[in-house]
């Protein structure tokens, strides 16, 4: 009996003009579910991710690989005449087109939204853009750029640091996921309509609504202190912002990094540690405080909130003759919630991740293998293979002939007048 295994977005083709991250973080997702991925790229030239960042001469940097699995190269000069003939029949023959270009960068090619539509009234027309509508529309954004406009730099660091970007591409990556949601919703819509429509994804949106926490708080403080972040414990007073908080928890329970053994000489000896309320007893136990499960001063979180300084010097105590593994493997049973700080060295060999596919290892032509991130979203009925990322123009003879039907004369001439 042969079992024909079906991905969830089979038959489903998409134009890929998005080059650097956020883009091809959306369009890769799409390819690990099953989409035919048609990546345009200028001839000679190709996404600029493919040179940067070079760890081997020569060869296509682990920058681009790993945005770029799953899918096919074309290259096609889309400001050439002959190049925008091909492009306005790819535009028919797909049902998305995504892009990250610069603000307008498609209209002065010739393909506006319109025009996208009259050549194509069933495609889907989805953009990353740094801004949405407004004051900073006509902006070149890259990711800390991002991370800065949407709150996120402001409300990351100390109290008494610099503001500072994460090292979660929160803005790039955050929101290529946004945009591949807002792709596969208007392919479900346009089951019914029979109509595409345009997506729009900004980054600024993207990481605003990834810091709502921090938006909850700015209006908390209108009705009084913080009680929860250590500034509050501290005796420092709030301005009229929502303030950096180092470590403190972004929820309802107070957490905070504390030193593990080792931690003088390993960077990552540390545990995250949330003193959640209702192990508060364990807690005592395992630090060796019992006297504070009945204490006045300790038992319940309202009294505790004015003492969190002193009860993570407790707890940290405790968790500084224990590794970080050991932490973890005392306080899970307990109910206590811990988390080692893993470094990528660490993630990197972890064998779990591998068994998942949430690591992989990659054979490229040129480069041997590699480890890059598999579909971090798992559908049981529709796994995930990750497919090397292609070199430049590999596919362009054979999409030319499969998508658009050209023989080899068409081909010869396309790539005479320079347009492939
Ligand atoms: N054939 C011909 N021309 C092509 C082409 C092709 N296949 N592909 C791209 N081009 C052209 C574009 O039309 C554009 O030309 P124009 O400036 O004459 O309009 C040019 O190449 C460069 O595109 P642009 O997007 O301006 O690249 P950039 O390197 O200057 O800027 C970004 C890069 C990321 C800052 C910018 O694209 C951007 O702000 N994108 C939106 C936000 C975003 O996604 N940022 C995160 C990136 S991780």
């Amino acid at each position: 009996i042969w079992e024909i295994v079906m991905k969830a977005l089979d038959g489903i083709r998409i134009l890929d003009m998005t080059h650097v991250q956020s883009g091809p973080t959306c369009t890769q997702l799409l390819g690990w579910f099953g989409a035919d991925v048609i990546k345009v790229e200028r001839p000679g030239v190709g996404d600029a991710t493919r040179g940067q960042l070079r760890d081997i001469p020569d060869v296509d940097s682990l920058y681009f690989t790993m945005l770029n699995h799953n899918k096919r190269s074309i290259t096609l000069n889309t400001k050439d005449e002959t190049g925008k003939e091909i492009f306005t029949r790819l535009i028919q023959e797909c049902d998305v087109m995504v892009e990250n270009f610069a603000p307008g960068a498609l209209d002065r090619m010739g393909f506006s939204w319109e025009k996208i539509q009259q050549i194509n009234p069933r495609m889907i027309y989805a953009s990353v853009k740094g801004f949405g509508p407004g004051p900073y529309s006509d902006c070149k954004v890259y990711e800390n750029v991002a991370q800065c406009a949407g709150g996120s730099a402001s409300t990351t660091g100390f109290l008494d640091g610099p503001p500072l970007v994460t090292g979660s591409q929160i803005g790039d990556s955050g929101t290529g996921l946004n945009l591949a949601l807002g792709i596969v919703t208007a392919l479900f819509q346009r089951e019914t309509t029979g109509k595409g429509q345009r997506v729009l994804a900004s980054m600024q949106d993207g990481v605003l609504n990834l810091c709502r926490v921090k938006l909850r708080d700015q209006q908390r403080l209108q009705h009084g202190p913080l009680t929860e972040y250590s500034q509050h414990s501290e005796q420092i007073e709030f301005g009229d912002t929502t303030p950096r908080a180092g470590n403190d928890s972004g929820g309802g329970q107070p957490g905070c990094i504390l030193k593990c053994k080792g931690w003088e000489a390993d960077p990552n000896a540390y545990t995250y540690f949330i003193a959640q309320a209702a192990a508060w007893k364990n807690i005592c136990d395992v630090i060796g405080r019992p006297s504070w499960k009945e204490d006045s001063d300790f038992a319940t979180p309202a009294v505790r909130l004015p003492r969190l300084g002193e009860v993570f010097k407790a707890i940290e105590k405790w968790t500084m003759t224990k590794t970080k593994y050991e932490v973890m493997d005392i306080c899970n049973p307990l109910d206590i919630p811990v988390g080692p700080i893993l470094s990528m060295k660490e993630l990197s060999e972890e064998p779990s991740l591998r068994d998942t596919g949430t690591i992989v290892s990659v054979e490229h032509p040129e480069r041997g293998s590699y480890l890059t991130v598999g579909n971090p979203i798992k559908l049981s009925d529709s796994p995930s293979e990750v497919e090397r990322s292609p070199l430049l123009g590999e596919h362009t003879d054979a999409i030319l002939r499969e998508v658009l039907g050209f023989g080899d004369e068409e081909i010869a001439s396309a790539r005479s007048a320079g347009a492939v």
